[in-house]
């Protein structure tokens, strides 16, 4: 019986542990696989700007207020909003968290499944002998078809459920602690080469160079959409997390630390693509998801030792997706046993097929039902578009004006001050951004994105 069975809270122990698995929650397929395409499809350097941006005055923000609400209720999602303020509405939240935890999870394991099917060709040695061409046709044909995209899918669902089952602290700060430096490294070997490649500059002139031509309300969403899902923010992911840090744990030096180490792993993984992707020719909005699963095996042919260094990558990368899916799975899990006393392994089947059957459509979004489309989105779109510009961002806002005007003054000083331990030197900052600057900058952008506005 593990600990959450006997009805004890299982917590993090270290405070390594602590940014670890909060860090292995942001730093996920949302910086590698996500950040250069969106980058690639909004025009850019302005984007890039925009995003960073809204990192630093909305994402840490968000990300400190989920862990002034996680650690003080102690409680999931659901709980948590229902625990500081009984018998109004504001659980709601935590449903929309539950919900968004459903969506990602579906098309997240999509993305990690591929991962996981790219390690396995970089162990057999697949990309060997094969130019620019053959690879990205290599990769459609493996994205338009049924079985082994759903396969993988069903194997990384399947490993997450397992890290999930065997409890909060054994499981995920074991994974996380060790390995993210390792990727770290990878994608400064990664970055050095994609830089040196003939033909590459230009690619850091379209990361880097702003041309504000490009901003329009959709691209100003997209780097929103991005900001949130890249930090886990907006549904709830580290309110669940922060119920397990222990009471010293220093919560804005962590929401800090955590987001720019995120930022920076997206930043890296774009100077890994884009030169890469200039010096072999190919346009910046081309590769759409696929992106990094077509540019990258060009860059591992031309490293030396590249067969050990793809096989690292694809190792590292499918772990920085677990570490991130199970913290999204833990939000449907921890709200199913504490609010349904379900014990943990049945809320983690329960969670785990339920993902893995919306997942499946997510996975045949360019095969089977390629042709099922709103608005010339198809599946896998439709769900990362709902969950990542608009559940996100929604959530976000909610859980700010919660923080910034439901709860009291004096109880959101005595959480981030841990009762008084701390001096808090910009409490103000973080006030003035949660109640003014944050509620209405999001709101802005959405009305301008929905053309309210304008
Ligand atoms: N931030 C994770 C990533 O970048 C994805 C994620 C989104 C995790 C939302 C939790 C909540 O891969």
């Amino acid at each position: 019986m593990s600990l959450k069975e006997s009805g004890k809270r299982d917590g993090f122990t270290s405070k390594f542990g602590i940014i670890a698995a909060a860090a292995g929650s942001a730093i996920g397929l949302g910086n590698i696989w996500r950040f250069p395409y969106v980058v690639g499809e909004n025009g850019g350097g302005a984007f890039l700007l925009v995003y960073l941006g809204f990192v630093l005055l909305l994402g840490i923000p968000v990300m400190l207020s989920e862990f002034v609400i996680g650690r003080k209720a102690k409680r999931n999602t659901f709980g948590a909003f229902k625990e500081i303020a009984p018998g109004t509405l504001w659980p709601i939240i935590g449903v929309m968290g539950i919900v968004a935890a459903f969506v990602i999870l579906a098309f997240y394991s999509t993305i990690a499944g591929w991962t996981l099917h790219y390690l396995y060709i970089s162990v057999i040695n697949g990309f060997q002998g094969r130019d620019t061409a053959e690879l990205t046709l290599m990769f459609e044909k493996f994205q338009i078809s049924t079985f082994l995209p759903v396969f993988w899918q069903m194997i990384f669902i399947i490993l997450t459920a397992v890290i999930i089952l065997s409890g909060v602290k054994k499981g995920i700060e074991k994974y996380s602690k060790i390995l993210m430096p390792f990727l770290l490294l990878l994608l400064v070997a990664l970055s050095v080469r994609s830089v040196t490649l003939p033909g590459s500059f230009e690619g850091l002139v379209f990361l880097f160079k702003p041309d504000f031509t490009k901003l329009d309300s959709t691209v100003i969403l997209g780097a929103l959409g991005q900001a949130f899902f890249s930090l886990s923010i907006g549904m709830g992911a580290l309110i669940t997390y922060s119920s397990y840090f222990p009471s010293r744990t220093n919560l804005s030096n962590t929401a800090f630390e955590v987001s720019i180490a995120d930022v920076v792993i997206a930043i890296l993984a774009g100077i890994a693509i884009f030169p890469a992707m200039f010096s072999l020719g190919m346009q910046p909005e081309q590769g759409g998801a696929g992106l990094i699963f077509m540019v990258l095996p060009n860059v591992f042919l031309q490293i030396p030792g590249g067969y050990f260094i793809s096989i690292a990558f694809f190792i590292l990368l499918s772990i920085a997706a677990l570490t991130s899916s199970i913290s999204i799975m833990e939000v449907v899990v921890a709200f199913l046993v504490e609010e349904f006393n379900i014990l943990r392994r049945y809320a983690t089947l329960i969670t785990a097929f339920a993902a893995a059957f919306v997942g499946v459509f997510c996975t045949l979004s360019w095969g089977a039902f390629e042709n099922v489309t709103i608005g010339g989105r198809n599946i896998f779109d439709m769900l990362d578009f709902t969950a990542s510009n608009v559940l996100l961002p929604v959530g976000g806002l909610l859980i700010v004006i919660f923080v910034g005007w439901y709860m009291s003054h004096a109880d959101v000083k005595d959480e981030m001050s841990n009762q008084g331990a701390l001096k808090l030197q910009v409490f103000g900052v973080f006030r003035f951004l949660i109640k003014f600057i944050a509620p209405v900058a999001i709101a802005i952008i959405f009305l301008n994105a929905i053309g309210i506005l304008n």
